[in-house]
């Protein structure tokens, strides 16, 4: 079935995930229990991708998302950046659903 990016368990809860999409938008998903939260991997500071490595979004806290060039910190619920160089800005949303454990993008 189409517009499946992915499996919620094959993202670990309170973890993340790097996906691309058919559009070539690269994507990072974060999960939480049952919910999903997803947005584009550009930093808003020098638009550079913010993984530390593959799927390693997160800082150690687990509790924000982080830019691995200069250590900006996002809310993972809006990916407003709360610390670093971009502070006041945000990541861009991607909606995310989960229907039947997969998730999909938003309609
Ligand atoms: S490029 Fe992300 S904080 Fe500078």
């Amino acid at each position: 079935m189409s517009g499946i990016l992915c499996r919620l368990e094959e993202i670990p809860d309170g973890d993340s995930k790097g996906l691309s999409l058919e559009d070539g938008r690269d994507i990072l998903v974060v999960r939480q229990g049952g919910a999903v939260f997803g947005y584009q991997n550009v930093c808003p500071h020098l638009f550079t991708p913010l993984e530390w490595q593959p799927d390693d979004f997160l800082d150690d806290s687990g509790q924000f998302i982080i830019c691995a060039t200069h250590g900006a910190l996002f809310q993972i619920a809006d990916g407003e950046c709360v610390a670093g160089p971009c502070q006041g800005e945000s990541l861009t949303q991607v909606p995310l659903t989960v229907e039947d454990g997969a998730v999909k993008l938003a309609q």
